[in-house]
């Protein structure tokens, strides 16, 4: 399957992302993957079995979002200089979405851009960090604060790279999953409550499905100036959740289910949603072992955190709200009061 993207607004960028077996990979350039100890020990010969290149070099990081930071960047910008990658010289990121982000935007710094390409081996960067350009690193301000929009030359997803991932790495992919079907198409809803994920051609098909979304709404709003910020659905609350238990406690994925548990209660409050609805998804959430629930310990200072997220602009926070399932609605103007009764 292959789903093309075709960002219209940013000098008309076109890339596919295949969603297959892994296909060969020719260059007529040097080509450097980065990847980390733990993927390169299960999958790098199978990668490598499949490239074709002028001059082939392996740059290994350490394995880790803590290791997602400037330093590191330039460790691999280092490396780079030392094996005389040239302007025309591509990256390939083989990793989850740590990899991912950060070979992204080393790309974009290297004698101010070079060519990369996603080989995303976690589920969640198959179905979300590997598309839609959004690179970074992280600081000691928070998150993803420093890094470019720029765009892979191309993506390819194989699930069988997925064979060797931890069973919580692998639902926590399945909660963005959720998350896509619940803003975006209910009849994408209906067909996960009964679908067989272990099963790989309903595996792909599912993924396929959430590319489909994702490159529907990068295609329209690159930057996030408008509907990008509904992928934030269940975010508003986790990035709290994760900062609160220093993300120690749950993966991005955990915090994201139990966010859109949380903001699914709000829409209720709201009459956007029924309790049914609300059932169906934490039924959904909890059939692929996700947690749903999360004690909040101090309501107001779970209530100020939330303007820590640099996505609460004007000192407005903006919630993503499922208007049933399949429609989305977004509010910056919800009562205090009301939020507050929801954490209670
Ligand atoms: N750019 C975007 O649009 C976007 C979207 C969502 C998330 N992200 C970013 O993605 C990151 C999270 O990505 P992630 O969940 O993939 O985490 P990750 O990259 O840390 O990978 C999770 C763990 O799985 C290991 N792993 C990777 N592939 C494996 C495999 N096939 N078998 C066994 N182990 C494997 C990794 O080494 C790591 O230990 C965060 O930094 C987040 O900010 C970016
Ligand atoms: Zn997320």
């Amino acid at each position: 399957m292959i789903v093309s993207i075709h960002l219209e607004n940013s000098s008309s960028v076109e890339y596919a992302v295949t969603i297959d077996r892994l296909p060969k990979l020719s260059f007529d350039t040097k080509v450097a993957i980065i990847t980390n100890p733990t993927v390169s020990k299960l999958h790098l010969d199978a990668l490598i079995s499949q490239i074709n290149c002028k001059d082939l070099h392996i740059v290994t990081i350490p394995d880790g979002e803590k290791y997602k930071n400037l330093d590191t960047v330039v460790d691999i910008l280092d490396e780079l200089f030392n094996k005389k990658l040239d302007r025309k010289s591509q990256l390939i990121a083989f990793g989850g979405g740590v990899i991912g982000d950060m070979t992204g935007f080393t790309a974009s710094l290297y004698q101010r851009g070079i060519g990369f390409i996603q080989v995303p081996t976690t589920l969640l960067a198959q179905v979300d960090a590997s598309v839609g350009g959004k690179t970074g690193v992280n600081n000691k301000f928070g998150k993803n604060l420093i890094g470019a929009f720029y765009q892979p030359k191309a993506v390819y997803i194989d699930t069988n790279f997925l064979d060797t991932l931890p069973p919580r790495e692998f639902s926590a992919g399945i909660a963005e999953i959720i998350k896509m079907a619940v803003m975006f198409d209910s009849d994408y809803f209906d067909f996960l409550e009964s679908a067989d994920l272990s099963n790989k051609v309903i595996l792909e098909k599912v993924i396929a499905r959430s590319v489909e979304l994702k490159a529907w709404v990068v295609n329209q709003d690159e930057k996030e100036a408008g509907i990008r910020a509904v992928l934030n659905y269940g975010h508003t609350f986790a990035h709290v959740i994760e900062n609160e238990t220093k993300y120690k406690e749950y993966l991005h994925g955990e915090a994201v289910a139990i966010g859109i548990v949380m903001v699914n209660r709000l829409a209720y409050e709201l009459g956007l949603i029924s309790i049914k609805e609300m059932n169906r998804i934490e039924a959904l959430l909890i059939k692929h072992s996700l947690p749903v629930s999360y004690k909040v310990k101090n309501i107001d200072s779970f209530y100020d955190k939330f303007f820590l997220d640099k996505k609460s602009a004007n000192s407005k926070i903006k919630f993503i709200l499922p208007n049933g399932i399949g429609n989305f609605e977004m509010r910056d103007d919800i009562d205090e009061k009301i939020i507050k009764r929801v954490l209670r």
